[in-house]
């Protein structure tokens, strides 16, 4: 077997590390230029508003080389030698994240499971493992993941696209904070919660705002966690290998490579959760489509019925020294808190209960399907149905809606 001294100085297909696909930092000069030429290229371009899968407008030209390197990464695909499993979802990234360009969303979906008691209480089958169980092993097998016979409670949820979630990472606990109405003092029936958690990266408690149920804080935590449970991948920040109903000494049969397995690429002191993250910071959101007077209609609409206690229409990033991120505009479309709207999973994680899900982000709706985090909604109209519970004053406002008024709606959310 290959060992490796880093995961990410991974040999490409010419099965030389030294070749390997652009390692940008160890051949400088010639490299520069080409940088330089690409990342002008780049900046004449960002004229023109993004496109799915595009960097955000006005990198640097070494901002440009982070993404360009934390795009490759995201693409790269893993194989047991390179660490990947035993269990696993997929071996890329981008496997899961790729429509309507790479950082997007795939019709894939997790899938979780766990149990509920006589009195009502959720717990995973092992507090360590958590709810996903993974789809696949690496061959021969022998560390294949197993829904217990005693699961009553079984969930799958599909992938969130990353556009804009640099910013997303930039908005500061205290706006959330001061967005959440826990008791529902302000009696509107909408009564959103922070999600506040534990960091891995930090140790420090933070609002969680990345996955279904704000159970990351961070770009680099939540890269961290897919990157062991989708892909079977350790780093510092997750250094254990595990998985439901299978003990330390049978993973380290089924996958002997020493962990973490993500450790730094010599040349740059990266590890590729880095660049994941330098990757999904740097992603542009997707920009609105065309607006015109019946879709200005809709947003009216949207904020009569209420939706837009929820679906926040933007938000501010907090300050920051990199102009990128400094007091941005962040027109997402939701609050980032936890809400039982009827739609729960019945999966507690993290600070979310079981009948609780964040609000989705709203902006690039026009490029999801299939919808809601399970995916059972096939359109826009069936996830507006599915609302209820604190949302079901906005629900019924859109069942009576007159055909001219939720046409309004519908185009206004095609717009986006
Ligand atoms: C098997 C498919 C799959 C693979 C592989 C995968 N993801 Fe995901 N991704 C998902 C799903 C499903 C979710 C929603 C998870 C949830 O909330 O339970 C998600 C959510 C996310 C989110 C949260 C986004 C947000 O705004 O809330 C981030 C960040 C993310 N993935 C990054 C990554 C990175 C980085 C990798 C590679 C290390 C990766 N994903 C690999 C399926 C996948
Ligand atoms: C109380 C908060 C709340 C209100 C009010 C609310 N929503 Fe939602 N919305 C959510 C949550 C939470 C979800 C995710 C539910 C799920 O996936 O199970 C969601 C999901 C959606 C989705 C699917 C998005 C996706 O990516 O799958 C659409 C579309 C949507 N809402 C539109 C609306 C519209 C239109 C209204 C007003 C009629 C509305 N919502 C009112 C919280 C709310």
């Amino acid at each position: 077997m290959m060992m490796r001294c880093s995961l990410h100085a991974a040999t490409t297909s010419s099965g030389h590390p030294e070749q390997g696909a652009g390692r940008p930092f160890r051949r400088a000069s010639g490299l520069t230029a080409l940088i330089s030429s690409v990342w002008l290229a780049a900046t004449l371009l960002a004229q023109a508003p993004p496109a799915p899968g595009d960097p955000l407008p006005g990198l640097t030209a070494l901002e440009f080389e982070l993404f360009r390197i934390g795009l490759e990464d995201f693409l790269e695909v893993e194989d047991a030698e390179e660490g990947l499993g035993p269990a696993y979802n997929g071996t890329s990234c981008g496997g899961c994240h790729n429509v309507p360009a790479v950082g997007g969303i795939s019709p894939v979906a997790a899938l979780r499971a766990g149990m509920v008691d006589a009195n009502g209480n959720y717990s995973d089958f092992d507090p360590d493992a958590g709810s996903l169980f993974q789809l696949f092993s690496i061959p021969t097998h022998g560390c294949q993941v197993v829904i217990p016979a005693e699961a009553n409670v079984i969930a799958r949820r599909v992938p969130i696209p990353l556009f804009g979630a640099g910013l997303v990472d930039a908005i500061t606990d205290e706006t959330l904070l001061a967005l959440a109405d826990p008791l529902d003092l302000d009696r509107d029936g909408v009564s959103g919660r922070a999600a506040v958690i534990e960091d891995v990266a930090t140790g420090e408690l933070r609002v969680g705002r990345f996955g279904w149920k704000s159970q990351q804080a961070t770009l680099i935590a939540f890269g961290a966690d897919a990157y062991l449970n989708e892909m079977g991948i350790t780093s510092d920040l997750f250094p254990n290998e595990q998985s439901f109903g299978i003990s330390p000494e049978l993973m380290r049969l089924c996958d002997p490579i020493p962990d973490p397995e993500d450790i730094k690429e010599r040349a740059t002191g990266r590890r590729g959760i880095d660049n994941f993250e330098a990757f999904m910071q740097l992603l542009a959101p997707i920009g609105r489509g065309p607006i015109d007077d019946r879709v200005r209609a809709g947003e009216l609409m949207f904020d009569a019925l209420g939706c837009a206690a929820c679906h926040v229409p933007s938000l501010e990033t907090g300050p920051s020294t990199n102009p990128l991120f400094d007091r941005r505009a962040v027109p997402l479309y939701s609050d980032l808190l936890l809400h039982a709207v009827g739609t729960g999973d019945g999966i507690g994680q993290a600070a979310a209960a079981p009948n609780e899900i964040r609000t989705p982000a709203l902006w690039g709706l026009r490029f999801r399907r299939p919808l809601l985090h399970d995916g059972r909604a096939a359109t826009v109209t069936d996830a507006i149905r599915a609302h209820g519970a604190e949302a079901d004053l906005a629900r019924q406002g859109f069942d009576e809606l007159d055909p001219a008024s939720r046409a309004a709606l519908l185009a206004f959310l095609a717009s986006l």
